[in-house]
């Protein structure tokens, strides 16, 4: 076998994308090939493509992404052709020192195979047209028409959720619904606040809202993403530009300091200013990030009183588990999907798609193949 098929290859940071042929190889026995049905454009790929991201090239970005299994390696196992799937950026060996220590976001595997963005054995599974090796982000490279993944990484959901609405479960809605639900950090009736509510965050917030949280304070820089989280559950929204988070904390606790923060902004500032709005004790749940080579500077105060502060990547994510779930919440109308999705775009779309959420524009601009 081997498919020809369309995708948005990055030859080099900060250049555009440019929509080529190119081809998958033989499917190996544990592979599972999928036709990409729909993919989100996360904040992750655009770091990717300015450049506080980096890994090889040239590569097919998309980690966000739903389709059907068009076909499974003999050695596939809990897939078939036909399904359909939310695929999942943490594939792990199941046996590593971090495996067995629960942790698959950890893996061995995962962790050194990650930065050299090709497949969980260690080859990419794509070439370009003239046969040079292309590589594939966090082991997918989702846009494109077609991906191949192994087996666990494609997750079968029912095939009641459309699409477009389904891929959002691979990351941004894992990671933030995840935070807030899969740490137990949330206590009935704590005081939460998100900073930084877009794809990520506003799913933090539905998340808080179905762990019980009391009251919910979002903050962002911009009015119309808190204008939605208010529909999605807070109940009270801070205008960073303007107004100090940590105050608003304070100000909403009797002056203690709210019971978890979850940041979502990937920000130096938002990041500074998390722990000043959290109580002594309390949870902060990192979950942005800046350019890694990047420093970021805490008043050391702000700190101490035992907080517990941990990054956290994918939300702790189990995704056979935590995919269906997230799913039905959403068939049963628990999880609000539809207005995370500010555009539908076609492939060919993509880096005007990226220009607009870097300028803050969209929430999730989502590819739609035919
Ligand atoms: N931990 C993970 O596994 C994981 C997964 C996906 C994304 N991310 C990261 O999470 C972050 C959010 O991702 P996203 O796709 O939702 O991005 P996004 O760009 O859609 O949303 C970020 C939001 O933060 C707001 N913001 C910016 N500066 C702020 C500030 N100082 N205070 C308050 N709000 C501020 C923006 O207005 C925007 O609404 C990014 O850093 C991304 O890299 C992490
Ligand atoms: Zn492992
Ligand atoms: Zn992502």
């Amino acid at each position: 076998m081997s498919l020809s098929y369309r995708a948005a290859v990055l030859h080099a940071a900060q250049a555009p994308m440019s929509v080529e042929t190119v081809m998958l190889t033989e499917l190996k026995p544990t592979d599972v090939l999928v036709r990409i049905r729909a993919a989100g454009l996360c904040h992750t790929d655009l770091e990717v493509i300015e450049g506080s991201l980096r890994y090889p090239m040239p590569i097919v970005l998309g980690h966000e992404a739903a389709g059907i299994v068009e076909q499974v390696g003999a050695a596939a196992r809990g897939v078939k052709a036909g399904d359909h799937v939310v695929l999942s950026w943490n594939p792990h060996c199941g046996h590593c020192f971090y495996c067995d220590r629960d942790a698959p976001i950890l893996c061995e595997q995962y962790l050194g195979e990650g930065p050299k963005a090709v497949a969980f054995d260690g080859e990419s599974r794509a070439r370009l047209a003239d046969g040079r090796p292309l590589q594939q982000l966090m082991f997918l490279g989702a846009f494109g028409e077609y991906c191949v993944v192994s087996d666990q990484q494609a997750i079968v959901v029912p095939k009641e959720i459309p699409f477009d609405r389904a891929c959002l479960i691979g990351c941004g809605v894992m990671t933030g619904a995840g935070a807030a639900l899969n740490l137990g950090a949330i206590a009935h009736g704590d005081t939460v606040m998100v900073i930084g509510c877009g794809a990520v965050g506003l799913a933090a917030v539905q998340g808080a809202r179905r762990a019980g949280a009391g009251a919910i304070i979002a903050v962002d820089i911009d009015p119309a993403k808190l204008a939605l989280a208010a529909k999605m559950g807070a109940t009270l929204g801070v205008d960073a530009s303007r107004d100090d988070p940590a105050a608003a904390g304070k100000g909403a606790t009797g002056g203690r300091g709210v019971d978890v923060v979850i940041e979502a902004a990937g920000s130096a500032a938002a990041f500074r200013v998390s722990p000043e709005a959290l109580r002594p004790g309390g949870h902060l749940i990192w979950l942005g990030k800046v350019d890694v080579s990047k420093d970021v500077t805490f008043r050391w105060g702000s700190l101490m009183q035992e907080k517990r502060i941990r990054r956290v990547s994918y939300g702790n994510a189990r995704p056979r588990r935590d995919f269906p779930l997230l799913a039905r919440a959403y068939l049963e109308g628990k999880l609000m999907l539809d207005e995370l999705i500010s555009r539908r775009i076609k492939l060919d779309g993509i880096n005007e798609g990226f220009a607009a959420l870097k300028r803050g524009e969209t929430i999730r601009s989502v590819i739609i193949f035919d």
